[in-house]
């Protein structure tokens, strides 16, 4: 795996599987940009010869899998649909892998850093001390985390494998139905816990660095530090809209309108703040990549906000 074809560099092609996808939209619409050279997967994940088709059409030099059952509306779906998820997110995905292995690609998984939760002794919430790569999931309340944790600890086997962990995925457009930022907006209440998050504008066109760079293992894929929901909807109150309210409830209220409980927790980001010293906080990181453009189109996006509240 050296990239190299004859001696002279190879321009890598990347093959990327989760084209309906979320990540794996805005991440063709990245390598669009860039100009690289890129097509998406067809085969379900699971499916060897299908997924062998696409590397033998497709010959690529890397691997993005931004694929997985992520459940519709959320998570809560993955309780009812344990071998769909099953099927993709642990069988899917390391049948990849071990394509990938085998073919001598490396493969970039966008998986998820919900797998961690504060606990009453060395990760109390509020003390600053971060799960590190290296630590053992120690969440595993939804099936959907429960998979993505067993899944992960399989993937460490695999040398051509960069994890990341992806938490709380927040984009701009704070009407877009997943990012974590409209969830919170749109909710009568919210609880009020710091979280490591990721702002997809500024550490997806990381991910694919970390690709070309061929980076392996695992990745907290967040920015540094954590932020609270109430931080958040008062940054929205200070750029967009100054009339802004919203009211809190507890975990245990919370549990009553979910199915599975959620995890909240600090990632440890020593490890991407190493490969990327630019890397803005997470405050810094929402001012600069949505909380300044929103404030720049203000009325437009306050407009947007309460018609989608309904209120
Ligand atoms: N969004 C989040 O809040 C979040 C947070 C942390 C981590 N992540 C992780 O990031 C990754 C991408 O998330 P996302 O939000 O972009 O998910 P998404 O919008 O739900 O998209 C998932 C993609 O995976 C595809 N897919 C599902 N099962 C498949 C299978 N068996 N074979 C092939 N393709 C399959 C879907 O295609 P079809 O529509 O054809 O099924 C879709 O293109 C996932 O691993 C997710 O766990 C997401």
């Amino acid at each position: 795996m050296t990239g190299t074809e004859n001696g002279s560099a190879q321009e890598p092609k990347f093959l990327i599987f989760g084209k309906s996808g979320w990540i794996g939209g805005l991440v063709g619409e990245l390598l669009n940009q860039q100009g690289a050279q890129f097509e998406y997967g067809t085969a379900r994940l699971e499916d060897r010869a299908g997924v062998l088709a696409d590397i033998e059409r497709v010959k690529p030099t890397h691997v993005l899998n931004a694929a997985g059952v992520t459940g519709r509306p959320n998570v809560d779906w993955c309780e009812d649909h344990k071998i769909e998820t099953i099927r993709a997110n642990v069988i899917g995905c390391l049948n990849l892998a071990d394509i990938c292995l085998q073919k001598g690609l490396h493969m970039t998984y966008y998986g998820t850093g919900c797998i961690f939760h504060y606990d009453d002794g060395k990760f109390v919430q509020g003390n600053g001390v971060g799960f590190k790569e290296s630590d053992t999931p120690n969440f595993t309340g939804s099936y959907y985390s429960h998979t993505k944790a067993i899944v992960e600890n399989l993937l460490k086997e695999f040398p051509n494998v960069l994890t990341l962990r992806v938490r709380m995925p927040i984009v701009a457009d704070m009407t877009y139905p997943r990012n974590f930022i409209t969830k919170i907006i749109k909710y009568d209440k919210v609880i009020d816990i710091p979280n490591s998050m990721t702002v997809l504008p500024e550490l997806l066109p990381l991910s694919i660095e970390m690709a070309r760079r061929k980076l392996t293992g695992i990745m907290n894929f967040t920015n540094p530090g954590a932020i609270s929901h109430n931080e958040i909807l008062a940054l929205y109150k200070e750029y967009v809209d100054e009339e802004f309210t919203w009211s809190n409830f507890t975990v245990e209220e919370q549990a009553k309108v979910i199915v599975a409980p959620r995890s909240n927790n600090l990632l440890d980001t020593d490890r991407i703040s190493g490969e990327f010293p630019e890397l803005l906080g997470i405050k810094e990181s929402l001012i600069k990549y949505v909380f300044e453009p929103a404030a720049a189109n203000k009325e437009e996006v306050k407009k947007a906000v309460r018609e989608m509240r309904g209120r």
